[in-house]
Parts: structure tokens; sequence; C-alpha cells
């Protein structure tokens, strides 16, 4: 790792290791222990920038936040586009929403993974974003506050299609598109927030002569290692 700096220091009796990332062009301290949760707010994965960047740079394209998002249907591949919703908080988990009575819902408690394929047509530039996928429902104790805000942030046309009839089923007759408006503030049943938290991710940059590409892989440590491929 030509670009890595790793320390271990001493804090309460506890050995952590945190290690200094200086790729694609910032610093990014990423800490190994909990011992640290007080600095989270550094702990962003090193290709968090990256994305973070591209959102700057394709702000104009309304479509740059639409993505794809592949799950496992009876062993083989399920795809559709899905619209990001932001990071939860400043964790590496990406946050998207769902009806829990889409079919993704089944696959993904079935087989808790998946793969984002993202796009940003601006700067010529892919993320593919390989990582678990979990659901949180009304039910879930953690992430309620995500859940409640992200419901409160939709439009009205957003929340409503959650008290459409069933997804995926036999075309259902008009009133069953003309519910009533559903409280901003009462999520319904239906809704789910859907979270991406990545392991891989592999940076895909078009722009450039050769490209350039680059692997991000999560360690069983806790650490962000980072190498560069041939595209
Ligand atoms: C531009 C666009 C954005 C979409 N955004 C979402 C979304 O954020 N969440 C979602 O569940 N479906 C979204 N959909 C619909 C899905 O692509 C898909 O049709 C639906 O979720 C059912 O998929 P499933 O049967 O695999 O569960 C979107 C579709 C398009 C074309």
């Amino acid at each position: 790792m030509n670009d890595t700096l790793t320390f271990v220091v001493m804090k309460d009796c506890k050995i952590s290791r945190f290690t200094l990332y200086t790729k694609p062009a910032l610093l990014y301290l990423r800490l190994s222990s909990p011992t640290f949760n007080l600095l989270q707010f550094m702990t962003v994965a090193p290709w968090r920038g990256a994305i973070a960047h591209a959102l700057h740079r394709n702000r104009s394209l309304v479509y740059a936040r639409y993505l794809q998002l592949a799950t496992v249907r009876d062993n083989r591949p399920a795809n559709r586009t899905v619209v990001f919703r932001g990071f939860i908080d400043d964790t590496d988990t990406l946050k998207f929403i769902t009806d829990i009575r889409s079919e993704k819902v089944e696959q993904i408690q079935k087989i808790p993974w998946g793969e984002a394929c993202w796009y940003f047509p601006n700067t010529r530039e892919q993320f593919r974003l390989n990582g678990s996928l979990t659901l949180i429902t009304k039910d879930d104790i953690s992430f309620q506050q995500a859940y409640y805000s992200t419901w409160r942030d939709l439009s009205d046309a957003a929340r409503l299609q959650f008290a459409w009839a069933h997804p995926g089923k036999p075309r259902a007759n008009l009133e069953a598109f003309s519910p009533p408006q559903p409280d901003a503030n009462k999520p319904l049943d239906n809704f789910c927030l859907l979270l991406l938290e990545p392991v891989k991710v592999d940076h895909l940059q078009l722009r450039g002569e050769p490209q350039n590409r680059t692997l991000y892989l999560h360690s069983a440590a806790g650490i962000w290692d980072i190498v560069e491929v041939n595209p």
C-alpha cells in the first residue's frame, strides 16, 4: 500500500490501529477500534470522497442520483433502478427506500447481499458498490431516526405510492391508485428503508489515458485497502 501509513497506539489500555489514507487526494483517517467512536466523524471510507466529488460534479443531472441495484433471485441476478437517498449520517452506509411488498424484499431476506452500479455521465465514471443489504421497517429498533426523517423528506407524490395497490400483482382498477394522502409524520407500514453497507468498491474513471481504476476492499481488520488496477 504505497499511500497508506498505519499506526498502532495505546488508549485506555487498549491497542488500536488506525490508518491514514492519502487517496484519491484527501486525507482519510480510518480507526479500527470502538474506543475511538468519539472520533466517528473521521471514520468515513476513503471512497466516500470520490462519490461526494462525483455527486457534486453531476449535481445538475437529476438522474445522476439513480443507480442500478442488483440482488439475487433464485440463484440468478435480479436488477432494478433505485434512487440514492444519501448516506446514513457520517457512515459508509448508502440509503434507499422501497416498498416492503416489492419482490426485492423477499430476495434480500433470503440473501442479504447486493451490488449497486452507478454511472455519473458528466464525469464519466462508474462505481460498483458490493456489500450487505439491510431492510429497516417501522418495527426495527435501529435506524428509526433515519426511517422517520427519510419519510418526512419525501414528496407527497412519493409518499402516496406506498398506499397504491400491491406492486407486481395484476393491474388493479384506478381507485386503487387514488388513496388518501398519507401523513408526512406517520410512515405507512409498506415504507421500508434499504441500507447498503459496501465491503468492496470498484471505481472506474473513463477520463484519462489510460483510464484509471481503483479497488477499495474492506479487510477483516476493519480497514480499507486501496489497490490501483488496470482498467
Ligand atoms: C428512475 C427510477 C427510480 C426508481 N426508484 C426506486 C426506488 O427508489 N425504490 C424502489 O423500490 N423502486 C424504485 N424504482 C422502481 C424499481 O426500478 C422497480 O421497478 C421496483 O422497485 C420493483 O422492483 P422489484 O420487483 O425488483 O422489487 C425506480 C424506477 C425508476 C425507473
